[in-house]
């Protein structure tokens, strides 16, 4: 009942015979992947040095290509992305000047992935990418570019290898090529996801605990709205300079150091906006860490609960939800079986996330199907591997 999405092989090749047709050449030498992710709980809390849950997913970004002899540089994206153009061709500075972001967009988290590559300078290349990650889904499919890219550019000429640092690259691609001051969770779990776990990241000391997931009387499910709302550009730096705003009225250097307590005392102090923002976020942190626990004892019920005390959070304090993300989460609590719903990423659209017992997920389906008023796209998921290299046919 799901939709079904192009597996790892499929994609490596699709990009392969693409590559091989544009290039005319043989197979390229070099193949990789990195996968999107959900997070199941902890959400705008990363840039406010707090906890995050998520879990990378079977849904991934491929990149196959090859290294060339001079410094020109050719990317092809077999995706379609609102009509732009799907090859970018550029040379790759031999002063150390920049390369700087321009047309078409999904090129820019190539280029900023390129600038800030942690051993340079680089070879040029041809390169493919295809990806099942749905674009502007709130699934990562950027930082799943970003984190692909920088693994086929560590093919080509390895870095020293360190995780998290490649992570914080690829947060910087983003924050200076795309324009998006976003958090670390996205980067951190595409480069880092574990088979069969969730993440529990210390956003402030970039520790990742993993949290087993994978018992099998149980369903994640993630339940695309297929709307994206055009408020997301400028409401996401909005919130981030809010949580800013009130960390310093606070005095503390950022929301994961202050409490509820300081929060109430200096509350005459912050307008009420402020005063809602700071409340998600401190009490969002303590939640993702309960969660976590909940999770590591199988306590279902609490970490459901827990679910949807974060998605009214979202809803009415740090307004990040929408209308259909709202439906979606009251349709699927209906279910006899569910025991969480949220929305899941920057909000505004995108997709919520699920949590129910494997044989009532053919119901839950089919209630959210009926009870949503557009079109919703499904997805069974799972816990699965961070970036990795893979082998060619
Ligand atoms: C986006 C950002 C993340 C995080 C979430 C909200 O996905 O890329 O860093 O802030 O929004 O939790």
């Amino acid at each position: 009942m799901a939709g079904s999405s192009p597996s790892v092989s499929e994609l490596v090749t699709t990009a392969r015979n693409l590559y091989m047709q544009v290039f005319r050449e043989e197979s390229p030498q070099v193949a990789v992947c990195a996968p999107g992710r959900v997070n199941l709980i902890g959400e705008h809390t990363d840039y406010n040095q707090g906890f995050v849950l998520p879990m990378a997913l079977p849904l991934v970004t491929v990149v196959v290509g090859s290294k060339t002899s001079g410094k020109d540089v050719t990317v092809i994206t077999a995706t379609e992305d609102a009509g732009e153009p799907r090859r970018v061709d550029f040379s790759l500075p031999s002063d150390g000047s920049s390369l700087s972001p321009g047309l078409p967009c999904w090129a820019n988290y190539v280029k900023g992935v390129i600038q800030h590559y942690r051993a340079p300078p680089l070879p040029g290349f041809r390169a493919v990418v295809a990806s099942s990650v749905p674009l502007g889904g709130g699934l990562s499919s950027s930082a799943s570019l970003e984190v692909a890219f920088y693994t086929f550019l560590q093919q080509l000429k390895p870095d020293d290898g360190d995780k998290v640092s490649k992570a914080v690259a690829c947060q910087q691609a983003e924050h200076t090529h795309a324009g998006v001051p976003c958090g670390i969770m996205d980067q951190f779990v595409s480069v880092l996801g574990l088979e069969g776990h969730a993440l529990l990241i210390d956003c402030r000391s970039l520790e990742a605990t993993p949290v087993p997931l994978a018992d099998p009387g149980l369903v994640i499910l993630i339940t695309n709205s297929n709307v994206r709302h055009s408020l997301t550009g400028s409401e996401y730096p909005m919130r981030r300079s809010q949580c800013e705003n009130a960390a310093s009225a606070l005095g503390k250097d950022s929301l994961r150091d202050a409490t509820m307590k300081d929060l109430e005392a200096a509350k005459t102090r912050l307008d009420e906006v402020t005063y809602r923002r700071a409340r998600h976020v401190i009490e969002e942190i303590e939640r993702t860490v309960h969660a976590a626990e909940a999770l590591k004892r199988g306590a279902y019920k609490d970490f459901g609960k827990l679910m949807l005390e974060s998605h009214n959070s979202l809803r009415d304090l740090y307004e990040v939800s929408c209308r259909e993300l709202d439906e979606l989460v009251s349709a699927a609590m209906e279910v006899e079986g569910v025991f969480g719903s949220r929305m899941t990423g920057g909000g505004f659209g995108g997709c919520t996330v699920t949590l129910l017992m494997a044989h009532t997920i053919d119901k839950a389906i089919l209630h959210i199907q009926e009870r949503y008023s557009g079109s919703p796209t499904f997805y069974i998921t799972t816990p699965s591997e961070g970036a990795r290299a893979l082998t060619l046919p």
